[in-house]
Parts: structure tokens; sequence; C-alpha cells
């Protein structure tokens, strides 16, 4: 597919999914069993001593991260997104905030900034749709000054997945996916993109089918057969890694936190 294609794709995907995103994510991530304010209080942390500085996130959606980042840090933040809708809902959400955030529709194969132009960037639970992840954190690398931060969060496939079960399973109820990273691999990239990762976490939580079905599957017309037949394929050392049952599996979550080095990527 190429990458325009696959681009119209995702921004077909979340004009429709808009509207519900902020519902779906807070069922899993606020759930008992969820993560999301430890993934928050990592983000906020990492971008400490950033008041008034300029922060760059890359795939800003529907403000989820932005809100937290501005009530908290208050930077002078740009948030970069393909989806004009999400734009809508994180322009709303941050309305009190309009003079320090800039809410930019863009692409991140083509950002639009000068060399370090950014103090820090973020990147969350968007890497997964890039058709060149290496190509996307050059060009990042470049965007940040001198010991700049980056914070990546994304799912991440469990470390001994060596069947791609997860990309096997996201393929089946997304037509928006490229690929995930393992932990050790991302922490690989980020090495050879010219950044020093300084601390990595990951972070598991469960998530049911049902949910999984109605987050991605529904806006491609799968069928939920199609899904559940091939939960029941599964083998069983990869049944271990997900924890699956018949109603719901366990997902990874990673969270990098890097800095800008010297060394110029290869
Ligand atoms: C799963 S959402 C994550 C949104 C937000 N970062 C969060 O954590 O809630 C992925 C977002 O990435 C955006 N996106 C996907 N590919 C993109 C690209 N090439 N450039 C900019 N945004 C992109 C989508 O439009 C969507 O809003």
């Amino acid at each position: 597919m190429s990458n325009i294609a696959r681009k119209k794709i995702i921004r077909d995907y979340y004009s429709q999914r808009a509207k519900d995103y902020d519902r779906q994510k807070q069922r899993t991530w606020k759930s008992s069993s969820g993560f999301g304010i430890d993934v928050t209080r990592q983000l906020l942390r990492a971008l400490r001593g950033h008041t008034g500085k300029r922060v760059l996130e890359v795939g800003v959606g529907s403000g989820r991260n932005a809100l937290p980042i501005m009530e908290e840090i208050k930077p002078w933040l740009v948030g970069v997104d393909l989806s004009k809708e999400m734009l809508k809902v994180a322009k709303t959400k941050t309305a009190n905030f309009a003079e320090s955030i800039d809410l930019v529709l863009g692409d991140a194969d083509h950002l639009p900034f000068a060399d370090n132009a950014f103090d820090a960037a973020v990147i969350m639970s968007t890497m997964h749709y890039f058709g060149s992840p290496p190509h996307v954190l050059r060009k990042l690398q470049k965007t940040l000054r001198r010991k700049g931060v980056l914070v990546y969060g994304d799912v991440s496939e469990h470390k001994s997945d060596d069947n791609e079960f997860l990309e096997t399973l996201e393929k089946t109820l997304s037509k928006a996916h490229v690929g995930y990273y393992k932990p050790s691999e991302m922490r690989k990239l980020l090495e050879t993109s010219g950044f020093n990762v300084s601390k990595s976490r990951t972070l598991a939580y469960r998530k049911s089918y049902q949910a999984l079905i109605e987050d991605k599957g529904c806006y491609f017309g799968v069928k939920p057969e199609a899904f559940y037949a091939l939960v029941q394929e599964t083998d069983i050392s990869t049944r271990k890694h997900y924890a699956l049952t018949s109603a719901e599996l366990t997902l990874y979550y990673t969270i990098i936190v890097a800095a800008k080095s010297n060394n110029v990527p290869e």
C-alpha cells in the first residue's frame, strides 16, 4: 500500500473515531486494571522543568496528553495531527490554554520545523502508524535542541513474541496499523536515531476482546468471528505471553524517555 493511501485510511479512521476516542481510551486506561495514571505521571515527570519551553507533540490527537501537559507543565506546545476531527476535540479541550498552544494539521513524515526548534518532543500511541519510524525519529532528533527530551509511548510486543501474534491480531482488527516494536527494538532504534535512552518501562494491562473490536474492528467492518477464530487458533506459548482467556488478554505499553545525543544518526 502506498504511503498516501495508508494515511487516507488513518485519517478516515480517526475522523470517524474522534467523537468516541476519549471514552474508549478511558475505559481501558482508567479502569481498575488500567495504567493511564501511571503513563501520564511518567510523561509529566519527563517534562518537568519545561515551563515556558517549546514542546512538540506529534500525533496530538484529542489532546489527551496535551491537556495534562498544559495544566501541569505550562509550556508553549505545538500539537501536530493528521486528523482535523481529532484536532477539533483537542482545541475544545485545551481552550483555556489557547494562547500557548498551537494545534496544526500536518504529517509526521513532513514536519515543517527548523532544526533545534523544540526543547522536548512527545509521541504517544502514534508510532505504530508510521511507514518509516526511523525517518520520523531522525527528523525529530534534528528538530530538538541539544540534549532535548523525547518521550515515546506505545503498545509493544511481548519480548518473546517471535510469532508476531500481536501484529497478526492488530492487522485482523485494523487496516490503519503498520507495526509494533518490542521494547528492546525501540530502545535500539532510538539509540541509532541519535538519542540516549534514560528510562524505559513496560506496563501490562488487561483489554477485553469486546473493547478491541469496538475501538478498531468496528470502524473497518471486521466481523467479530474472524477475530475470535484467530484467538482460538493461538498456540500455547503465545497464550501465556498475552494471558489469553475467552474474553480478554494482557497487552503491554512501553514508555521510554530519551535525550538527544551528540551523535549524528546513521
Ligand atoms: C492512537 S491516537 C493517539 C493520540 C494521542 N497521542 C493520545 O495518546 O491519545 C493516534 C493519533 O496519531 C495521528 N496520526 C497517525 N499518523 C500520523 C501522521 N503521520 N502524522 C501526524 N499524526 C498522525 C492520528 O490521526 C491520531 O490522532
